[in-house]
């Protein structure tokens, strides 16, 4: 077995054979969690269940989930470090523990994906201030056979797992290694971290575990490097074939054109557009670099980044969503490097003159280079380390701030708050999104409308919705009021869960793309509002105060953007 489909087939159905359910693939964009850019880990999607919310599937769940990891950008060209991968994960929500979860691991590993135990290698966390030596895991590793030598035990850098954010689910973790590289991991998540920075012990004990597709598939293919697996090959050898240069010589830069290429495709499949703010300016940095590097490998001209791009859809396609927006995507693809096209020699020919001569890019000229060419800091960078000068980075980020403050501090706000912002605000403000999203179809007469996007930060939300024209002063005004009405009836919210069958036929509303799993929950407000959803909600209406509408704009062809408060 060493196929990418089939590894991840056999993943899920040997969880299932141990009572555990499958659940989606979520989104590479986390719905209502304002604090991360993107999905970094399969426990995303779960945060509200490893602090204890109930799941409708039950207590043990496993599924193969999409991920982007932007902090290891610079890592991105050595053998196994990934901008977009997939990571296949089983968890129990506060049922099995240590012993379980070990085992299992321990079991798929050696009896179905048939790896020796002598290749194995384990670290376990070494104790510390916040929690003690994890013994007990090392001694489960040892009772199935793992000799004491094959152990290690490492600080919190290596075997601590989370919190994503600031706050959160975390703790100890076991990690194994096969060839020095590692391809599973089974935190042990214990401990919820606080604002204040204390590991408070949690009520409901979870396990939480990650394996690297591309990672496993390079060890059970004997491949150094997760490029050389077929989740990465044909895309090398097309980059290969077209610009006829050896993927042994230029290694590093074929690897980054296709990681690169990869994720921006990956984030277009998401409705994302290459833009200045948030992951939009990720998927821009992301197709930047890839043409930058594909100018190192001599390519000219337009029109590089669509034909790389088209194996992508042939290696995943499993994916049903992104065959079908395959043209959507290849169109803004092309689009992203045409504007990028127009500025890119101008801009090079600016930072020449800039550096010509000279040891170091002052901070300014870095910005004028980012603001006037679109050239991103870390290509300015790049560019600059291949002629040995060094740019003032903060010099660079004080003009960024200077000129853009408010995106740039929300954007910075997201990284440093906690995971999941579960605040009383947020899940007012999520309860509203429902209400809006009802009182938008009533008020428009639209029956048809639905979300096509939803982001909510602890100040305002933000939903996007099928519409092709902007609302009037009075449609603004009606759905304010309307909302405040039912606000004023003190309405409660009802939480029931259902098969999705059921959901269905009751017309909940939802995003009905493979996103949800069998059993749903369903928020209903009186007979006003009826939706699908994980919540968290507000107990009744009259928590929320007053809803007042502060932005209505365009957000792309056929699709409103409402910004909204409470007060
Ligand atoms: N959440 C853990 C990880 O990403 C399993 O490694």
């Amino acid at each position: 077995m060493k196929n990418r489909q089939q590894l991840i087939k056999k993943y899920i159905d040997f969880f299932k054979t141990k009572a555990h359910k499958q659940i989606p693939n979520a989104s590479l964009i986390p719905e209502n969690d304002p604090t991360v850019l993107f999905t970094t880990a399969g426990m995303h999607p779960l945060v509200p269940y490893l602090l204890g919310q109930k799941h409708p599937q039950g207590k043990r769940l496993v599924n193969v989930q999409k991920c982007i990891r932007t902090q290891d950008i610079n890592q991105v060209g050595d053998d196994f470090h990934l901008t977009f991968f997939e990571m296949l994960g089983n968890w129990s929500l506060g049922d099995y523990f240590k012993k379980q979860a070990i085992k299992y691991s321990f079991e798929f590993l050696t009896k179905i994906l048939k790896i020796p135990k002598s290749k194995l290698t384990i670290t376990c966390f070494k104790g510390d201030k916040d929690s003690p030596k994890d013994s007990e895991s090392a001694k489960i590793w040892e009772s199935i056979g793992i000799s004491k030598s094959k152990i290690k035990f490492l600080s919190k850098q290596n075997n601590w797992w989370g919190p994503a954010g600031k706050t959160g689910p975390c703790g100890p973790d076991t990690e194994m290694f096969v060839n020095n590289c590692e391809i599973w991991n089974d935190v042990f998540m214990q401990y919820n971290k606080n604002k204040k920075g204390n590991y408070i012990p949690s009520k409901q004990k979870n396990v939480d575990t990650g394996m690297g597709v591309e990672r496993t598939l390079a060890i059970l293919n004997n491949k150094n490097s997760v490029y050389e697996t077929e989740t990465f090959l044909p895309i090398i050898q097309k980059i290969e074939h077209l610009s006829e240069k050896k993927y042994k010589e230029n290694e590093r830069t074929m690897r980054i054109i296709a990681d690169h290429i990869k994720a921006g495709v990956m984030i277009l499949n998401e409705g994302i557009l290459p833009s200045n703010t948030e992951q939009g300016y990720v998927l821009r940095r992301l197709i930047r670099k890839a043409i930058m590097n594909l100018r190192k490998l001599g390519f000219v001209g337009t029109d590089l980044t669509k034909p790389i791009a088209e194996e992508v859809f042939k290696i995943y396609n499993d994916y049903k969503n992104l065959q079908k927006n395959k043209k959507q995507i290849l169109k803004e693809l092309d689009g992203e490097e045409e504007r990028f096209g127009i500025t890119l020699d101008k801009g090079l020919n600016i930072f020449n003159k800039l550096t010509k001569n000279k040891k170091q890019l002052s901070g300014k000229s870095a910005f004028l280079l980012y603001q006037s060419y679109g050239f991103p800091l870390e290509m300015t960078q790049e560019l600059a380390k291949e002629k040995n000068i060094k740019v003032d980075r903060k010099e660079f980020e004080k003009e960024f701030n200077k000129h853009q403050k408010l995106s740039r501090t929300a954007t910075a706000g997201r990284f440093k708050s906690g995971l999941a912002d579960n605040s009383e605000q947020v899940t007012k403000l999520h309860t509203a999104t429902h209400l809006l999203n009802q009182a938008l179809r009533e008020v428009l007469k639209k029956p048809d409308i639905t979300q096509k996007g939803s982001n909510i930060t602890s100040e305002r939300l933000r939903f996007d919705f099928n519409f092709d024209r902007k609302l009037t002063p009075k449609e603004i005004k009606d759905v304010e009021q309307l909302i405040n009405q039912k606000i004023k009836q003190s309405i409660p919210v009802i939480k029931q869960e259902m098969n999705l069958e059921q959901a269905k036929k009751q017309e909940a509303q939802g995003v009905f793309e493979n996103k949800y799993g069998n059993k749903v929950s369903v928020y209903s407000i009186g007979n006003f509002s009826k939706e699908i959803c994980a919540g968290p909600h507000v107990k009744n209406t009259k928590e929320l105060g007053h809803f007042r509408i502060i932005k209505e704009e365009s957000s792309s062809a056929g699709v409103r953007r409402i910004k909204a408060i409470l007060k």
